[in-house]
Parts: structure tokens; sequence; C-alpha cells
């Protein structure tokens, strides 16, 4: 720039740049997941803490190398297999590549951090979300252990053994993490408005399937999400929910209800959970649905990432924030809506947060959409624009916990 002509804007841009400061720093709390207050020290490994591995920006990088995994990995599920599915686009939805702000993501070495895993155990416990995150980890890790063997017991969902280092991945199923079971309405009680029955809750009670299991894991990832819906669980058939054992009255909606349960949860796994163990919380990973929700013909037929707010010189939002921030109203604003409530519930803990909700935000390009496997799916259930293809998106998730664990165990 001619040194004349710098001069003269230069005065402009300090303006514009305070303006900048003063409505970015006083919108902060809006447009980014973390309130103000939230001590982000207390959840990252310590000397990680300037290190944030989940601010970042997908770039394209055709250098990037070919996933580890294709479609005949054994622990695929059908329905995120879409190479086998033939998605369009896979090539390129493999090339984004995630790039943290400050400092370096390593892709996972799955010899070197099996070797480091030996003897010791990984579980994921949540909602189908920590299992598309599993399956890509089993796909992953199975490279460097091609023995590798399903592995169901202690009431696991899914999971795998991995004989050459003696390390068991699995996932446990407990979609609201807490105990829940169906009860139909009893013929005596007068009908009112079409109440077909409800699905109890009983919030000061974890699972069963994950109750007696705290102590074979070494690494515990937790989530739940995307049940927490009236889509879920209309009103004629809705959560209700118990504590010691009788109906909290009044009764609690959905999100205050997932409140309690999150205390209730959080405080089951610092009091039973080894003190040793790492514990990890995975936020949300949004849904894409563009035009209407799932079952509205909702799409997700996207050939790129969507686009970050621009905060250069004055705040644009751009598509994330129209796409998720609850004050929009729409479709997909469930995941930061949800996060605030985890990342209350988790502040004082020594449970770590798996923030990946902002890196898969951009990634509307990299669901299954229609590409389902099975003929009639579509029309039935609608398009998945939830769950992620494999390979995919949840490879990085998997990079990041990755570096984390093999972090905290060569610090801890
Ligand atoms: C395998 O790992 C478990 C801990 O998960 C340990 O108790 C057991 O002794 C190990 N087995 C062998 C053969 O090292
Ligand atoms: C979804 O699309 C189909 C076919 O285009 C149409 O018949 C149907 O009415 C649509 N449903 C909704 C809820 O928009």
């Amino acid at each position: 720039m001619h040194p004349k002509l710098s001069s003269s804007f230069l005065p402009p841009i300090i303006f514009l740049s305070l303006v900048f400061l003063f409505v970015y720093s006083t919108f902060l709390p809006f447009y980014t997941n973390k309130p103000p207050s939230f001590p982000a020290k207390k959840f990252l490994p310590s000397s990680s803490s300037s290190c944030n591995l989940f601010d970042g920006n997908w770039v394209l990088d055709s250098t990037k190398p070919k996933p580890f995994y294709d479609d005949s990995c054994p622990f695929h599920r059908n329905a995120w297999n879409c190479l086998k599915n033939k998605r369009d686009n896979m090539g390129i939805i493999n090339s984004w590549k995630w790039v943290p702000n400050d400092c370096r993501l390593e892709r996972i070495d799955p010899w070197r951090f099996l070797g480091l895993m030996r003897n010791r155990n990984i579980g994921f416990v949540g909602d189908s979300l920590n299992e598309n995150f599993l399956v890509s980890f089993l796909c992953v890790l199975r490279v460097a252990d091609s023995g590798a063997k399903k592995w169901k017991k202690k009431g696991a969902w899914r999971g795998a053994y991995f004989p050459k280092y003696n390390v068991t991945v699995a996932y446990h199923r407990a979609v609201l993490l807490a105990k829940y079971k169906w009860k139909p309405k009893q013929s005596t009680v007068s009908d009112q408005d079409g109440l077909k029955g409800i699905y109890r809750v009983d919030v000061d009670s974890p699972a069963d399937e994950w109750i007696s299991i705290t102590n074979f894991y070494d690494v515990l990832v937790f989530n739940t999400g995307h049940w927490w819906g009236y889509d879920k669980f209309p009103k004629e058939t809705p959560l209700v929910f118990y504590q010691h054992g009788r109906p909290i009255s009044p009764p609690l909606g959905l999100l205050d209800g997932l409140q309690v349960v999150l205390e209730n949860m959080v405080r089951y796994i610092e009091k039973e959970v080894p003190k040793n163990s790492l514990k990890f919380w995975r936020l949300q990973s949004p849904r894409h649905f563009y035009g209407g929700e799932w079952n509205q013909n909702g799409s997700c037929l996207f050939d790129k990432p969507l686009e970050e707010d621009q905060r250069i010189l004055i705040l644009i939002p751009g598509q994330l924030d129209l796409w998720f921030d609850p004050s929009n109203n729409g479709v997909n604003k469930e995941a930061r809506t949800l996060n605030h409530l985890i990342k209350e519930a988790l502040q004082g803990t020594n449970i770590q947060l798996l923030d990946l909700t902002h890196l898969s935000e951009f990634r509307a390009d990299a669901h299954p959409a229609i590409w389902l496997g099975k003929k009639d799916a579509v029309s039935i259930w609608g398009q998945d624009c939830m769950h992620w293809c494999l390979p995919g998106v949840p490879d990085t998730w998997v990079d990041i916990l990755a570096q984390l664990i093999l972090y905290s165990f060569k610090t801890g």
C-alpha cells in the first residue's frame, strides 16, 4: 500500500477496530459457546490450557493423508458407512482438515496410541452420537491390530477388544444417562389429552447399562443430548421425572429435567469413578437440517462446510450463528442450548470438556443425508443430518481425544 494512502486510512481503521472491539466484547457471551465466567483452565490439561484444540478452521488440504479405514471395516454401522452407500463427495469430505488456531493437532498414530494404552480400557457412555464416535475410533485403532474382535460384555452395546495390546474400547448405550422406563397408562386412569403412558426417569439413578462399569474403564467419555426433545417424547408419551422413587412435584419440563439429571449424573461420576481415571464429557455435535425438521423433509445436501461468522472489522453474523444461535429459534438450535446446561453442571468438576460442537457446526456437508444404504430409509426416517459419515468428521474427534488422553497420561 502507498505510504500516504495507508496513513490516511489509519485513523478510520483504528476507529473501526475500537468499535469492533466494543461490539465484540459486548456480544461475546452470545456469540461463543463459552459463558464469560467459564473457567476453561479447570477442564483442560494444565499446560495445554493456552492451547485450545477446539478453536480453529477447516482447511481444504489435498495433501491430507487418506483415512485409516474404508468401507470394509468390520465395526461399521451400515447407515453411517457412506463409502458403501456411495455418498457423493466422500473424497472432498475427507480432504478438509481441522486446523486449531493456537496449537497443533496431530493425527492419531494407532500403533503408538494402543502401545501407550496397553492394559487399559476406554468407555463411551451416552447416545448414538457417542456410538458414531466409537465406530470411528474402532476402525482407526484396528489398523494397529487386525486381530481386533467384537466385544459386548458388561452391558456394552458395541465395542472391540484389541488382543495385541489388551485394550478394550466400548460403548454403553444410555441415551438419557439416567435410568428410564416406559409405563403404559393404567386403564383405570381417566383419559386425559390422549396420554398413552409415560417414560419414568429416575433422576438420581444412572441407567443399568453403565451403573456398574465405572471401575472397568481408565478413560470414560460421556454425552447426552438429542433425546432431550419433544420429537422423541411428545405429550402423549412424555418424560416424567422421579426422585427418591417419587414423582417430582411440580412436574419438571424437559430442560429442567435435563438439568437435574445432569447434576445427579455428574455427582455420581465424581463419587464412583476412580480418581485416577480420565473423565471427559463431549458436548453435542449439531444437527444440520435445512428447510425443516427431520420429519419435514429437512435436508443436508451440501457440498462444502458452512461459513464462520465474520469478526474481522465489524461483527457480521455468518451461517453458524444463523443456524445454531438459540435466539434464531431454528431447527438446529438444540446443541448450543443443551451445551449451556452441560457446561454449568460440569463447573468445578474434574471432568474435561470435549467441546466438539463448534468444529462440527461447520460440517453441514458431512452427514449421511440420503445415503443411508436402504431404499426406503429416507421416506420413512427422513434424511440423516445428525449422525456423521464414516470415514469423516468423527475421525477428527478421535485425533483430538487421543491427543488429550496421551497428554493427560504423560503428565498425570
Ligand atoms: C489386561 O488388562 C487388564 C486391565 O484392563 C488387566 O487386569 C489384565 O491383567 C491384563 N491382562 C494381561 C494378560 O496382561
Ligand atoms: C416432503 O416431500 C414430499 C415429496 O416431495 C411431499 O409429498 C411431502 O408433502 C413433503 N412433506 C412435508 C412435511 O413438507
